[in-house]
Formats: C-alpha cells, structure tokens, sequence
C-alpha cells in the first residue's frame, strides 16, 4: 500500500510530493486536450447535482447526458446551477449513456445494482457512489446489499489515498461510503503498520443531506433542528465496509446532527507502546505526501468549516501524555470528499489525470 511503499521517505516535502505525483501522472500532459464525455445518472439527487457542479467545470469531462429517474415526468433544469450548468436533466433511458466514456452513478443502491453491469457491458466506465459494489465477502453482500448479486469483472473499492495504482484498469470504480472515507483516511496509516491495540470506537457526525433528498421522520426540519441522535447502532452497513478495509472489528456510532452537510468523526483507539507524538507526525505526513486532499492538521483539531464544499479530509489527533490512548478527529463534506468530490477524484486518477482536475 501507499503508505508502506512511502514510509524511507520521511521528510520530503509535501508539496514537491504532490507535484511528483502529478508529472509523472500522463494527465498532466497538456498536449492530450481531449474532452471525455460523461453522463451523470441520478443528476437530481444531492450527490448527482454535486457531480454536475464540479464536471460543467472540469477541464477534461464533457456532460453528454445528465439523467434523472426513469419515471421522471418531463426534463428539468437545475436553478441552483444556472450559468454553472444550463443543461436539462431528462429521464433514464439506457440509450442515452451510449458513446460516453464514464458514467458517474448516483442512485439508490438498488438501481445503481441492476444499471452499473449493463453499462459496462457497453464498455463504459462506471464510477459508482453507491454502496451496492463496496463489500467484497458475498455473504456480508447478501446481508447488507441483498440486490447486488455479483461483483463485476475489474471492479475496484475507490479510497485513491490507499489504492489509487489499481484504477487504471478498473471497469467499475466503487466509490467508499461517506462516513467510511473519513474513518479509513484516519486509522488506515495507523492499521497498515499494525500500530492499533485494542478497540476502535468511532463516533460519527453527519448532516442531513447524507440521507439523500427524500424526506423522513428522521431528517424532518422540526424533528431534527435543536437535537443529536444516535441512529444505526451494530445495524449500519457503513460498519461492516470500514471493517472490510481494516480488518478488525469496530465499534461504529453515527449520528445526526441539524447541519445541512459535513461529518465529523471522533475515534478512540489504543497504539502500540512506544507510539509517539513524533511517530505519528512522520506517520501521516509519509502516508498522505502524494495525496492532495488530505489535510493532516496534527494536534489543530478539524473542524467541518474548514473542509465545506471542499475535497479535502482533515484529520488531526491528540495522543494521551507518556501513554497510549489516542483520539483521532477527521472531518469532510459528505457530499463532496464523501461522494461526487471523491468521484470526480477517481474518474481523474481512472482516466490518467491530473487527480486534482476540476477540484482544486
Ligand atoms: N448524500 C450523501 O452524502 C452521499 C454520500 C456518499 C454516497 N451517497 C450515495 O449516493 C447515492 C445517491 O445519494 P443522494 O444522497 O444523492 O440521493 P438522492 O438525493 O435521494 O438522489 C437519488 C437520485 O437517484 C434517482 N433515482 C431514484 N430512484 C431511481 C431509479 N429507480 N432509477 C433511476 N434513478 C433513480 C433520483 O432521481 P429522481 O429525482 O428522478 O427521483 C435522484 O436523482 C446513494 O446510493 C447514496 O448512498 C450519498
């Protein structure tokens, strides 16, 4: 992994890490202009609309098709895009997606299942937010993404931070949930070098637009403004995907709280003896020096302002004087690093770019 292969590196500037990382990517030969025509399936949704916000400014994407649901009953413009995007959303048809190179899929679960294997069956591309493609172990599949009946050839779970070589030859890129993407980029330094000891609690935050636009009980204004809850407890599938990439156990607590977007995780392990502050600033600056959008704010603890309407993930920590316990704090916009930002990342990475094209 990343972070293994980087660790002799302490030390190297980040910056200049970043620009390595970009030269050597073939994105960043300006010589190749060619636009790379997408669609964005499930553009009226949070997550779709986002997508459609970063890609009508993406210097390589072009939109080709922006689609809503099938049952959509006339195509519609998106107001909070005007002058960004002055396209129009149009119903689902399988035809419309025909000559793109990448579709982005931001659809409930069930309908990203059934239309991701009938796309990359036309030799598209398939950029998935949802999490019908993340677990691998077809039984933890059969428990948590019952309609998801195989995984497709060549499919990909798209953290770039941890695996980014492997995209260029994915024809399914599943993009980590939003509360999973925080978590990972927090423990995954720690659990890679096997540093963790004992339990791994996590106790997340998350605003409303995480549940997507259709209204609940749970996320009515008059039910949710003025209060916290606790939700999902042992039963939210976010659990077993961090579970998946960690592989250990975890104990997972999500929350909502009355913001519209951002999450903020706190997560409480125990490290190894010996573990130090200096340890971990090495740690997290060798793990993220090739990536951008990873913010290590060491002992500043983040904040969701800062990373708003950002792809970037902050993560910070502090570490119990002469012991062990450690409190890791990371923060992002679930709507943009928790899934069209991270997307958008991914298609860049996929597609031989620049990784920061259209976000940075
Ligand atoms: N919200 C987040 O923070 C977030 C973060 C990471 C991942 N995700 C994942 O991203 C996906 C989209 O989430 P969201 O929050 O954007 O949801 P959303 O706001 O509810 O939007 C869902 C989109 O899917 C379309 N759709 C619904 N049923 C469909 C069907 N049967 N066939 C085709 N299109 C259909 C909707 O179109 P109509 O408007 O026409 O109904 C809408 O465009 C979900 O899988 C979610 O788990 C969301």
């Amino acid at each position: 992994m990343q972070e293994d292969t980087e660790q002799e590196d302490a030390g190297t500037d980040t910056v200049s890490r970043i620009a390595e990382h970009t030269a050597a990517s073939p994105a960043a030969d300006a010589s190749s202009p060619t636009a790379i025509p997408v669609a964005i399936v499930g553009a009226t949704g949070y997550a779709g609309q986002e997508l459609v916000r970063l890609l009508a400014r993406h210097p390589r994407a072009e939109i080709r098709a922006a689609l809503g649901s099938a049952s959509m009953e006339a195509p519609r413009t998106l107001p909070a895009l005007a002058r960004l995007w002055d396209g129009e959303v149009t119903p689902y048809a399988p035809e419309k997606v025909d000559g793109v190179a990448a579709a982005f899929l931001a659809l409930p679960e069930a309908s990203a299942a059934e239309t991701a294997p009938a796309l990359i069956a036309k030799g598209i591309r398939v950029i998935d937010l949802s999490g019908a493609f993340r677990l691998r172990d077809a039984a933890a599949r059969a428990r948590w993404y019952p309609q998801t009946t195989a995984l497709p050839d060549a499919t990909v779970y798209g953290l770039a931070e941890k695996n980014r070589q492997v995209f260029g030859d994915a024809r399914l890129i599943s993009c980590p949930g939003c509360y999973p993407t925080a978590a990972l980029i927090a423990l995954q330094p720690l659990a890679s070098l096997d540093l963790l000891d004992g339990d791994v609690t996590i106790d997340a935050k998350s605003g409303l637009s995480g549940a997507g636009k259709t209204p609940s009980e749970r996320t009515h204004f008059s039910e949710n403004h003025g209060s916290v809850a606790a939700y999902g407890l042992f039963s939210h599938r976010h659990g077993a995907e961090i579970e998946q990439e960690l592989q250990r156990p975890v104990t997972f607590v999500p929350h909502l709280v009355p913001l519209d977007r951002g999450i903020l995780e706190t997560i409480y392990v125990r490290v190894k003896p010996g573990v130090t502050n200096d340890t971990l600033t090495r740690l997290f600056a060798d793990a993220y020096a090739a990536s951008p959008f990873v913010r290590v704010t060491g002992e500043r603890l983040p904040e969701i302002k800062h990373v708003a309407h950002t792809n970037f993930c902050d993560v910070g920590w502090r570490l119990e004087p002469g012991g062990t316990r450690l409190v890791l704090v990371a923060v992002l916009d679930n709507l943009v690093k928790g899934a069209a930002g991270q997307a958008v990342q991914n298609f860049n990475v996929a597609f031989g770019l620049d990784e920061r094209a259209g976000l940075l």
